[in-house]
């Protein structure tokens, strides 16, 4: 999809259906997330594909935030194996798995399928029901960060991002070449 009618028409989906994701498609949105850059390129991100009854079933127990989805993809980073800024021991693991996010919502959205990312769910417990998902050091700071929700099928739009873009109206007072009409 070309670029700027991408990232236009993105948006959170939050009516979505559970039917199954072709793994010819799953696999271009993963490779999406794992072209992302991070810090150092120490690559700290772990993702988990969650389908199936069973785990519909414990994502809804985890968060009110499913919508009804049959695919989640967890987005995690290590802090322990992500790059640490040495004047004030800022770890970036969250950035990374942010940028990867976005990738992973991008692709979701080129491959012609909707997504939200979920960052409401209870970590604690996802941790203890995905023990894998724990960091290296089994930090109380959860590998786990964020999850996108997916769906096939028939859209249902909720966003209200152009209306609401409060920093892009400030964007168009600081750069008055720019021509964003998109937000006005
Ligand atoms: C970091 C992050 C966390 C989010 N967490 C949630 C969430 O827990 N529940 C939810 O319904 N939407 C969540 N969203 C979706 C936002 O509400 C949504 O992206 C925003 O309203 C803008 O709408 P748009 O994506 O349609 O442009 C999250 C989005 C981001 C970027």
């Amino acid at each position: 999809m070309e670029f700027e009618k991408l990232i236009r028409e993105r948006y959170s989906c939050k009516k979505l259906k559970d039917t199954p994701i072709e793994k010819e498609k799953l696999g271009r949105i993963l490779e999406a997330g794992i072209a992302a850059p991070t810090g150092c390129n120490y690559q700290p991100y772990k993702l988990w594909v969650l389908t199936g009854e069973e785990n519909c079933r414990v994502m809804s127990e985890l968060t009110k935030y499913t919508f009804g989805a049959g695919t989640f993809i967890v987005v995690g980073a290590d802090p322990s194996k992500a790059w640490t800024r040495k004047y004030d021991g800022l770890n970036i693991s969250t950035i990374d798995a942010s940028i990867v996010a976005t990738h992973l919502m991008l692709g979701i959205h080129d491959a012609g399928l909707g997504s939200t990312w979920v960052g409401s769910f209870n970590a604690p417990e996802m941790k203890k029901r995905y023990p894998e998902m724990q960091d290296q050091q089994r930090n109380v700071e959860p590998l786990a960060k964020w999850f996108l929700c997916l769906q096939s099928g028939q859209k249902h739009r909720m966003g209200f991002h152009p209306v609401l873009n409060k920093n892009a109206d400030l964007l168009c007072k600081h750069c008055s070449n720019l021509h964003l009409t998109y937000f006005s």
